[in-house]
């Protein structure tokens, strides 16, 4: 049990004062209780608690927009608030819909995800998701009309790759296949990460973005780029479109724009997707979508006190020139035995370690428990992959402190 949690640290049920090599859940790039933040929710909670965001709305809302899409690739001009990746991601698949129905195409319904994909755990995103997991259970009410690319990952071709690795781009063409197989002109969207996170830290292959952003376009299919973990600097730069000069239609975000603090999320659309359902849609409501807490005040204020801390302290430059050190004492790792891969881009990285026989995934969460009790730390696995996403304002005795504790554990467990 966590019960406190200041700067880099947690604070045990016992005491313990336990390091956070996840920085919360991919959310507290800053630290966790940074004080702007804290005071501008204290501040925000005190002044107006909630304002109701359908007909009325209130001035943060927008001044949030105008800063996100200030941060933004050109061309993105609208942001539809939500509270969370999952609705972020269901919000953007609606709106890719809506979209081409205002367009008069009404028939291109179809959803393209990728394996091993996550976008959170509702209907829509885990749809288009590829978690066997999360989707087995639940596979009798999955969307219809969703294909799936293959993922990118090959231990063959591309163990230990520092960075994007150079084989695999040409996994993107398998779109022009299911293109093929439905007809491109059904297909209203493509949703990925642009380095997939929660499965385990995929980075894209040289090439791939790009062609995906390609093909695409041959087929006027919108292209979603779901950025909750990828935004605000977990790649160096304000969003992972930046990092890889590919720009997608919609990009959903949650996560770092409060930096965790109070939970929200922002999908952003180009203009283009904007004035059209605006344009076209009967009077009244022109988007039959939203939520109670849409835009709420109090996250608001966070998200705005948030993306000042990422201006004023430099935070996407600090989180850039981390990366080389921070591949460095991941990659350190790579000798060990029980190690089959280390893989990074950006802050996101994973350690692979060997599955034991028989027993898949016992060996990461042992790690886990071991760095825990052991060595108060906290090291997020998912099955036998070790996760690390630092404090994009860690320095390197911290990142060197993190991976000597974990081949500690690694060498303990068996
Ligand atoms: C890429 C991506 N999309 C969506 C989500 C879902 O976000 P949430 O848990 O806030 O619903 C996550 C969560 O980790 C994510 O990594």
């Amino acid at each position: 049990m966590l019960v406190a949690a200041k700067g880099h640290y947690y604070t045990a049920e016992d005491g313990r004062s336990i390091y956070d090599s996840f920085s919360g859940l991919w959310t507290c790039g800053v630290g966790h209780g940074h004080p702007k933040i804290v005071e501008a929710v204290q501040r925000q909670v005190a002044e107006m608690d909630y304002a109701i965001g359908f007909q009325v709305s209130h001035p943060k809302a927008f001044e949030l927009s105008d800063k996100l899409l200030k941060l933004a690739p050109h061309g993105f001009g609208s942001v539809f608030f939500t509270n969370s990746g999952s609705e972020s991601a269901d919000t953007a698949l609606k709106i890719s819909l809506a979209y081409h129905r205002a367009k008069g195409r009404g028939e291109r319904t179809r959803l393209v995800g990728r394996a091993r994909g996550y976008h959170g755990t509702s209907f829509g995103g885990m749809s288009v998701g590829g978690i066997t997991p999360n989707r087995k259970v639940f596979s009798a009410a999955l969307l219809p009309g969703v294909d799936h690319l293959p993922h990118t990952f090959d231990l063959a071709h591309s163990a230990m790759s520092k960075g994007q690795p150079e084989w695999g781009a040409h996994l993107a063409d398998e779109l022009d296949r299911i293109c093929a197989i439905h007809g491109g002109e059904n297909i209203a969207a493509v949703m990925v990460e642009p380095a997939a996170g929660s499965t385990g830290i995929l980075p894209p292959p040289v090439g791939y973005l790009e062609r995906l952003r390609e093909i695409c376009d041959r087929h006027g299919i919108l292209l979603i780029f779901d950025e909750v973990i990828t935004a605000f600097g977990r790649l160096g730069a304000p969003f992972g479109a930046d990092r890889f000069n590919v720009k997608p239609d919609i990009i959903t975000t949650a996560k770092g724009l409060t930096n965790g603090v109070i939970p929200m999320g922002a999908v952003l659309v180009s203009d283009e997707i904007h004035s059209k359902i605006m344009d076209n849609s009967a009077p009244g409501i022109e988007l039959f979508h939203g939520y109670t807490y849409s835009g709420h005040p109090v996250a608001t204020a966070a998200g705005l006190a948030t993306l000042d801390v990422y201006k004023d302290e430099g935070i996407f430059d600090q989180a850039r020139g981390l990366e080389t050190i921070f591949e460095e004492h991941i990659h350190s790792l790579a000798d060990h035995p029980k190690v089959i891969d280390v893989r990074n881009i950006g802050l996101m990285g994973a350690i692979e370690l060997a599955p034991r026989d028989g027993a898949p995934g016992t060996r990461g969460l042992d790690v886990h428990k071991h760095c825990f009790w052991e060595q108060d730390l906290i090291v997020r696995n998912g099955g036998d992959i070790l996760q690390f996403s630092p404090f994009l304002n860690s320095d390197s005795d911290d990142l060197a402190m993190t991976f000597e504790r974990v081949r500690r554990s690694i060498d303990c467990v068996g």
